[in-house]
This record gives C-alpha cells, sequence and structure tokens, in this order.
C-alpha cells in the first residue's frame, strides 16, 4: 500500500474505532469535495482490476461499470442524472461511475440472486483500492433512475445499482453549505453490541 496523506482537516473523517482496524478502511470515507487533480488512466485500470478481485456468486462477476471522465459530454449528462443532494458537489468529482449488475445467470438464463450483493462486494474493493492512493468515492443512489437508464442505454438484462463519483479530495470550504458542513462532520457506527451477537440461541 502506498503511503496517502490525510491533510489537518480530514483526520475528523478518519474512523475512530474501539478495535485495530485495518488503516484503509479507517481511511475509506465518502467525500463531497474533489479537487481538480484528474485521476489517471492507470489509476482508473487499477481501481476496476481491484473491484473485479471481489467474490461473486459462482464467480460470476456479475458487474459491469460505464465511466466517464469530468470535461466530456458523458460526464455532464452523467452528472445531471444526480438529485439535487448530490448534483452540486458530484459534479465537481474526476470520474463519475455508473455501477451495473447482470440480472441474470450466464449459464442457465435464471435470476441471480446475488447479482446486487456481488456489485456491492465489487464497489468496496474499488472503493477501497481508491483509497489505498488517496482517491475517495461516493456512492450514490439518489438520482433519477428513467433519466439515467435512458442516457446508459441499458438493455432489458442490465440494472442500474448506483452511480459513484470519485477524485481526490479538496478542502472543505470548496463547498456550500449544507455539504461543507457535512465534510466535516465526524462519521459513526453503531457498537458491535447492537448488531453482533454471540450465542443468542435459546
Ligand atoms: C447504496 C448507497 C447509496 C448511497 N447514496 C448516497 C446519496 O445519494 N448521497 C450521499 O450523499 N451519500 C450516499 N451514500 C453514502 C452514505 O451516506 C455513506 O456511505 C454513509 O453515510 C457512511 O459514510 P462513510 O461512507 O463516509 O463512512 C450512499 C451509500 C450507499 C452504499
Amino acid at each position: 500500500m502506498r503511503e496517502t496523506t490525510i491533510s489537518e482537516e480530514q483526520q475528523v473523517k478518519v474512523a475512530a474505532t474501539d478495535n485495530p482496524v485495518h488503516k484503509l478502511i479507517l481511511e475509506r470515507w465518502s467525500a463531497r469535495s474533489f479537487s481538480d487533480r484528474p485521476i489517471e488512466q492507470p489509476e482508473i485500470d487499477t481501481i476496476f482490476e481491484a473491484a473485479s478481485w471481489a467474490p461473486s456468486s459462482m464467480n460470476e462477476q456479475p458487474w459491469m461499470y460505464i465511466y466517464a471522465t469530468k470535461g466530456t459530454p458523458t460526464f455532464d449528462k452523467m452528472a445531471e442524472t444526480l438529485m439535487p443532494g448530490n448534483q452540486p458537489w458530484a459534479k465537481n468529482a474526476s470520474v463519475l461511475i455508473a455501477s451495473l449488475a447482470r440480472k441474470n445467470h450466464a449459464n442457465n438464463g435464471m435470476a441471480n440472486k446475488y447479482n446486487w450483493y456481488d456489485v456491492g462486494s465489487a464497489n468496496q474493493n474499488l472503493l477501497l483500492q481508491a483509497a489505498s492512493v488517496g482517491i475517495l468515492g461516493h456512492v450514490m443512489g439518489g438520482f433519477h433512475r428513467d433519466k439515467a437508464e435512458a442516457l446508459l442505454q441499458l438493455p432489458d438484462e442490465i440494472e442500474l445499482v448506483c452511480l459513484i463519483a470519485l477524485g481526490y479530495p479538496a478542502p472543505a470550504d470548496d463547498l456550500e453549505e449544507p455539504f461543507r458542513s457535512r465534510e466535516l462532520t465526524p462519521r459513526n457506527r453503531n457498537p458491535l453490541s447492537a448488531f453482533v451477537f454471540q450465542n443468542n440461541l435459546k
């Protein structure tokens, strides 16, 4: 893992954990303030290859991605599909990604019940690989589905799971409110006692 630099301001986003969780997990967070620095093609390729190494049901790898880089007409059109809570900051990302899932198993055409599970795993690999080189991602479910699907012209067999904004982080002051405050709010999680149970069956 390459060393990455986290600014003093961004330290607030580093997860404060009770247990010694890996640095890479601590330092991945959903950024909203993105710098103008482009993500070079080798980094983009590496991020998508990392996604492909996620586990998937029967190794079907039901994920697909369509991406666009800032400054292209497709990027602008993808940004226009986002809801008002996402568009103002996500349009400054360097890359916008449409995360897609194949609905059916390749071998028998039956519905793949695990497709979104597998796509989520791939997306998490993608986010962690990005974070390992100081690139932050932000998954978004807040987009106009009809608009986005029309733009992407997906065949029936493919569904749109989410959009992902990727970029190098920038200072929170680059954002308007309420996004600036969100960029400075610590992240939190439920304690283990709320979701992990050992030997609780009678
Ligand atoms: C499926 C999914 C959809 C999400 N949709 C949005 C969204 O539309 N807008 C947004 O600002 N964040 C969105 N998020 C980001 C979450 O709000 C974020 O992951 C969560 O608050 C935890 O913060 P962290 O990722 O910084 O740890 C989404 C995350 C996921 C996994």
